[in-house]
Parts: C-alpha cells; structure tokens; sequence
C-alpha cells in the first residue's frame, strides 16, 4: 500500500511537467544523433566540386616527399572499394575521425587513417608479427605500409578487394621490388607470362596465391603454403588432381639468377653438397654452366683465330705494300 500511494504521490506532481520534458530531452537526442550521423553528402558538397577543391600539393609526413594529391573523391570508385561496397555503410568519417562533428570547412592537414587501431588489428599484427618482416628489418629493409600494399587506382581510400585485377598486378610489382629476382623467375614461368600478358585474374597464380599475404614463410618451414607438406594443396586449388609428382615442378626457374647461385653456395657452405644435388634445379644449372662454357670456349677460340688472322693480314698487307712501293 504505502508503496502504491507513494508511487501515485510522485506521479502527480510530475506529470504536468512530463510530457513537454519528454520532448524536449527527444529533442536533444534527435538533434544529437542528427549531428552524429554524418553522411557522405556532407563531405561531397565540396569534395565532388572542382571549385572548391583540386590537386592540392602535400608533404608526406615520413618520407618528406612533395606530392600531388587530388583532393576530388571519386564516389563510383570508393562504392566499388572493398569498404564502399561492404555492408556496414562505410562513411566518410569512420575513417577520418577527427572529421567527426565537423561540418563545412576543416583543417586543411588531418591526422592520417589508422588502419589498425581499432578496425584491422588482428591482419596487422599478423603482418606485422610475420617472421618475413622480421626478415626484412634483418635486411634493414623498411617494411612497407599497409596503404603501399593496399593502395588503391587513384587513392588509398579506394581499397582494392582480393580479386581486383589492379590490387592483383600491384601486388606482385610490390613484392617484385624487394625480390627481383624471383619476379623475374616467375615471369619466365608459364604462370608468369600469362600475367605478364595481361591476364589478371584468379585462374592464373600471383605471388600471395602461392605464398600467402601476411604470413609469409620460406618454403622449407612445414606450415609453408609452397613447402613439402602444403603443395599439392596449394597447387591443387587450381590444378585439379595435382599430385607429389606434379607439385615438383619447378616455380622459380633460377639457373639464369644470381640469387640462385649465392644461394645454392650458402646452401654447400651449411649443408654440404649433397644437399645441394638434392635440388633438382642443380642439374638444369650444371647443363646451363656447361652449355655457357661450350659457347663461350667456342666464341674465344672463333675469335682468337679471327683476331690472329686479322694480325697476319695486316702483316701481309703491309708486305704486299712494301712490295708495290718497289
Ligand atoms: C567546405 C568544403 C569542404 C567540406 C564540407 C569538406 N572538405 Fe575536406 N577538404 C576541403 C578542401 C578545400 C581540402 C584541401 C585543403 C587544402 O589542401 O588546403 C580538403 C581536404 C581534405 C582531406 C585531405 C586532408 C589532408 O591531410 O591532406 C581529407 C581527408 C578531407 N578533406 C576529408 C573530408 C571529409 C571526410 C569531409 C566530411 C566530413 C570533408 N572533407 C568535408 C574542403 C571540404
Ligand atoms: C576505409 C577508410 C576510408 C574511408 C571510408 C574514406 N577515406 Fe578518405 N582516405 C583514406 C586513406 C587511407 C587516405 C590516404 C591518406 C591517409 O592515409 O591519411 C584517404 C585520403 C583522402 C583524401 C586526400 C586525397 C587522397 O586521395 O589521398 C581525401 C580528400 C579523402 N580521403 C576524402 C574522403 C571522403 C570525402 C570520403 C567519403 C566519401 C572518404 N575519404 C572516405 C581512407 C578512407
Ligand atoms: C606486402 C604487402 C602487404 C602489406 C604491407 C599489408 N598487406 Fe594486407 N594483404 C596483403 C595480401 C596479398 C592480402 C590478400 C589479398 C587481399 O585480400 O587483398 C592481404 C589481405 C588483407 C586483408 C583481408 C584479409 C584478412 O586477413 O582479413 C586485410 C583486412 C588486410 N590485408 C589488412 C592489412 C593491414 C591493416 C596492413 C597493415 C598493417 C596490411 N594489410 C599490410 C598484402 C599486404
Ligand atoms: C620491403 C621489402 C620486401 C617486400 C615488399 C617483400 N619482401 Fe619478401 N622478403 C624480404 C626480405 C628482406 C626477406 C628475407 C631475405 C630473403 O629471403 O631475401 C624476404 C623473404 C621472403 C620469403 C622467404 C621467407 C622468409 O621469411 O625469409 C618469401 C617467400 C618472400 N619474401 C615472399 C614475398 C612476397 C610473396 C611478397 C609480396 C606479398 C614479399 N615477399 C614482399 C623483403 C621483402
Ligand atoms: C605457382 C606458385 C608460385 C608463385 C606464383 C610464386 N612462387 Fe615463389 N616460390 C614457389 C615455390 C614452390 C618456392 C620454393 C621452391 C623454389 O625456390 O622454387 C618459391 C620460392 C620463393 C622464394 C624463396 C624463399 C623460399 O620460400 O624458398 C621467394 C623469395 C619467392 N618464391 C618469391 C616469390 C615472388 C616475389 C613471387 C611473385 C612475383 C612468387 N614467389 C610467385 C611458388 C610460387
Ligand atoms: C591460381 C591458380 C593456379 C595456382 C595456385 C597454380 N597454378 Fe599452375 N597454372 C595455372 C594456369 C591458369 C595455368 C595455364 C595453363 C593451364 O590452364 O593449365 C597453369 C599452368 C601450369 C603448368 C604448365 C603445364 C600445364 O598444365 O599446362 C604447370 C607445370 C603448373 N601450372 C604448375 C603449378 C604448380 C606446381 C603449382 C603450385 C606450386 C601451381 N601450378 C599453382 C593456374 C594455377
């Protein structure tokens, strides 16, 4: 009883105030959320006219290049991104956060997107965690950044999805650069050529289809994506029935490399030779060497013999001329 008067005695009083309360505080909410809720549109009343914005030079704050940024955003371009597309509704401002709340003109510097933070930890730590960055901070080789790997057409903010055929082709240049010759390697393979020619597609193999993107590891680790256990798996994905014989082709043809041979010599020096005639790419090279050596002799002594008769026609000439002056 006492409860029930007492909740009646409060409600009295109150409801009068109540209701106008109510919808003031709705109000606010609303307005809140309103001003929350920042929508594309919001940044491309400027970012689609050229009048208000165009190529805009900028600093890059780690390298300290000067480079041209166009500052115009491709609408179509970013829906077809792997966030533009996806369905959490991508907005401008989950990624330029210190944008949120901010309407019309801005700084003209904002901080860069944080990739990691708080949407791509667990790939980023993957990568970053991968013994092949280990391996390249070994080299004193700065490991690239996740925009470098990731960049899209015209802006890292146009993200490329797994199987775009640009993001494919960029890939393997980016991984080219620190590994030329393997790039070229593969390029005189079949998989290669047919990547060479264009074709971009998931049927023909890039690096990370055979590698891995994140978690790089060389092939003699057993969880290796190339390594003895994982092969037939790797190249089964495409090569329907592939089986130990098939996989022992080899990817990375590198008789014609200098890499291959410092390693097949770093190979002797730790595991001694006959590890190194296990490799079947051994046999290929002594043919190779061989057949260099046959050419080469044939060449020096072609061109020995030609030099030398070249010398005793001078001689003869200049015997001849003699002769004449007579
Ligand atoms: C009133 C027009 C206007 C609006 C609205 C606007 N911007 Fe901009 N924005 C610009 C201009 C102009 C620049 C180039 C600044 C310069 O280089 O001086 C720019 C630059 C930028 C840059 C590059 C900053 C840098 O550090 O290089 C980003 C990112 C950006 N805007 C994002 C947004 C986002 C996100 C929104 C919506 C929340 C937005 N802008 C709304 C005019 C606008
Ligand atoms: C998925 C994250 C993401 C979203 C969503 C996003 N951006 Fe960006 N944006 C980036 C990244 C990354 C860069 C490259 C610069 C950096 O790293 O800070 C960038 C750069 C820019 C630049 C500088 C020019 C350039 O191409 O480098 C502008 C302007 C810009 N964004 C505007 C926008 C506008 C407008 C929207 C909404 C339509 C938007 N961005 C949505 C990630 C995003
Ligand atoms: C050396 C190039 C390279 C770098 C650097 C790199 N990635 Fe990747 N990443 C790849 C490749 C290759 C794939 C597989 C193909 C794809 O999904 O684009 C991939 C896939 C992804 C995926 C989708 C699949 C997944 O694992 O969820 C995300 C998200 C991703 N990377 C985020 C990042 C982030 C964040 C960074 C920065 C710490 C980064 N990447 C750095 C090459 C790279
Ligand atoms: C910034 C330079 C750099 C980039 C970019 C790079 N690598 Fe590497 N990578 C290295 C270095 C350094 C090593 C260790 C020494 C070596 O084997 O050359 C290495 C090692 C490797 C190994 C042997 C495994 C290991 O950990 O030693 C493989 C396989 C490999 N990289 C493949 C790739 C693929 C595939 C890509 C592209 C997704 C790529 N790399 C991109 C520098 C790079
Ligand atoms: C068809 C699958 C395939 C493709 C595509 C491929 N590789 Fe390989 N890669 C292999 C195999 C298998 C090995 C191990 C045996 C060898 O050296 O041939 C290897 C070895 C390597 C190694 C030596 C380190 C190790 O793990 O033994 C590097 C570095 C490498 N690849 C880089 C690349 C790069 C860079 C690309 C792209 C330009 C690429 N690979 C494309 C299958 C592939
Ligand atoms: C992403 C798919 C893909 C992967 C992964 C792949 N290949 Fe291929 N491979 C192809 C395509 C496409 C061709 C072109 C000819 C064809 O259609 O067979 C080809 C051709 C070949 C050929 C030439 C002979 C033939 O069948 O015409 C050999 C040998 C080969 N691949 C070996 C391998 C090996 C070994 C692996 C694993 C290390 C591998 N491939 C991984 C797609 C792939």
């Amino acid at each position: 009883m006492t409860h029930g008067r007492k909740r009646v005695g409060f409600s009295r009083p109150v409801s009068g105030l109540w209701y106008p309360l109510a919808f003031f505080l709705v109000l606010v909410l609303c307005s809140g959320s309103l001003t929350m809720a920042q929508e594309i549109e919001d940044c491309q009343e400027c970012h689609v006219d050229p009048e208000k914005c165009g190529r805009m030079a900028r600093i890059d704050r780690e390298t300290g290049e000067v480079k041209v940024v166009n500052m115009l955003v491709d609408e179509d371009a970013f829906m077809q991104s792997a966030h533009g597309r996806s369905e959490e509704g991508f907005v401008c401002i989950d990624c330029h956060q210190d944008l949120d709340g901010v309407y019309g003109e801005h700084n003209a510097l904002l901080e860069p997107v944080d990739c990691i933070t708080f949407c791509h930890d667990d790939p980023a730590e993957e990568f970053l965690e991968s013994t092949h960055v280990e391996h390249m901070e070994e080299e004193e080789k700065t490991p690239p950044k996740c925009t470098y790997c990731h960049m899209g057409r015209n802006s890292a903010r146009e993200t490329p999805v797994a199987d775009d055929a640009f993001h494919r082709a960029q890939i393997t240049r980016t991984c080219g650069e620190c590994h030329e010759d393997y790039l070229y390697t593969y390029c005189t393979n079949l998989h290669g050529q047919l990547s060479s020619l264009g074709v971009r597609n998931t049927d023909v193999p890039n690096c990370y289809d055979c590698h891995g993107g994140h978690d790089v590891l060389k092939s003699d680790d057993p969880d290796s994506q190339v390594g003895e256990n994982n092969k037939v798996e790797t190249c089964g994905k495409c090569h329907e029935g592939a089986g130990e014989n098939f996989v022992r082709h080899i990817a990375h043809p590198g008789f014609k490399t200098r890499s291959f041979y410092a390693e097949t010599y770093k190979t002797f020096q730790e595991k001694g030779i006959l590890e190194v005639l296990t490799d079947p790419q051994s046999y290929i090279a002594l043919v190779f060497l061989m057949y260099m050596g046959i050419i080469c002799q044939a060449f020096s002594l072609f061109g020995g013999h030609a030099f030398l008769m070249w010398i005793r026609m001078l001689l003869d000439e200049r015997k001849g001329g003699d002769g004449h002056e007579h």
